[in-house]
């Protein structure tokens, strides 16, 4: 079974997630992608949704699904997004894609996550894969002289040659080396650097659900 096989059946299962007649929020990759491809055949299920990224929006609205503003649909139903590293504590890392700020507001504003990953996103301790901080652009230097001071290796994020650039405007960097043990507390100390707008750690408000896609089929973690 190839990656994206698994992918698309996580995607599949989180469909019976999905309550009737509710607005629901959306997350960003590419896992979230077969997700909206099969949220294209319950459309006149959901009354709407709200989405975590330019990417996403415009994916929903080819799928025929009416995307809101956050500020005009109040609490969402259920939060469906991939995550790049989860834990059997439902703490995810975030933010591969470039989307964590979008991400991390639209699940504080959802009833329930649901994580959707291949097994391979399982993992013992967070920090394997790089923790994407965005950053205000005039703060990149200070915050990457904060998060070494933190122990960890920031690293600007390009792409082509020339700085990504996220859908709020600012900057990435992807810090190496941080063994997360206590992912509450480190997302907690480097939200409170002057400059960054948040990071990808989502430890204080984690998944409820993982739905997590192996060749035996798809292990469900939490409520
Ligand atoms: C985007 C994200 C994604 O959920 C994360 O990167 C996983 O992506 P994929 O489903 O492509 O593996 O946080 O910002």
């Amino acid at each position: 079974m190839d990656q994206n096989a698994l992918k698309q059946a996580a995607a599949q299962a989180a469909i019976a997630y999905v309550p009737d007649n509710t607005i629901i929020g959306v997350g960003t990759g590419s896992t979230v992608n077969f997700f909206i491809a099969e949220l294209a055949k319950i459309a006149t299920r959901i009354k709407a949704a709200v989405s975590s990224s330019e990417a996403s929006t415009k994916l929903l609205k080819e799928a025929g699904i009416e995307v809101l503003e956050l500020n005009d649909a109040g609490t969402l139903s259920i939060y469906v997004d991939g995550a790049d590293e989860i834990t059997h504590h439902m703490h995810m890392i975030k933010g591969g894609g470039a989307a964590l700020t979008r991400e991390k507001i639209v699940a504080a504003a959802s009833e329930k996550f649901v994580c959707i990953a291949d097994q391979s996103k399982l993992v013992d301790v967070l920090g394997k894969f790089p923790l994407p901080v965005e950053v205000i652009p005039m703060a990149r230097s200070y915050v990457a002289r904060e998060l070494v001071k933190l122990g960890g290796h920031p690293e600007w994020r390009m792409k082509d040659g020339k700085a990504v650039v996220t859908d709020n405007g600012n900057w990435i960097l992807d810090v190496r080396g941080m063994a997360i043990t206590n992912p509450v507390s480190v997302e907690v100390a480097i939200n409170q650097i002057a400059g960054v707008v948040t990071n990808g750690l989502f430890a204080r408000r984690g998944a409820d659900v993982a739905l997590l896609a192996s060749p035996d089929g798809v292990r469900k973690l939490g409520a």
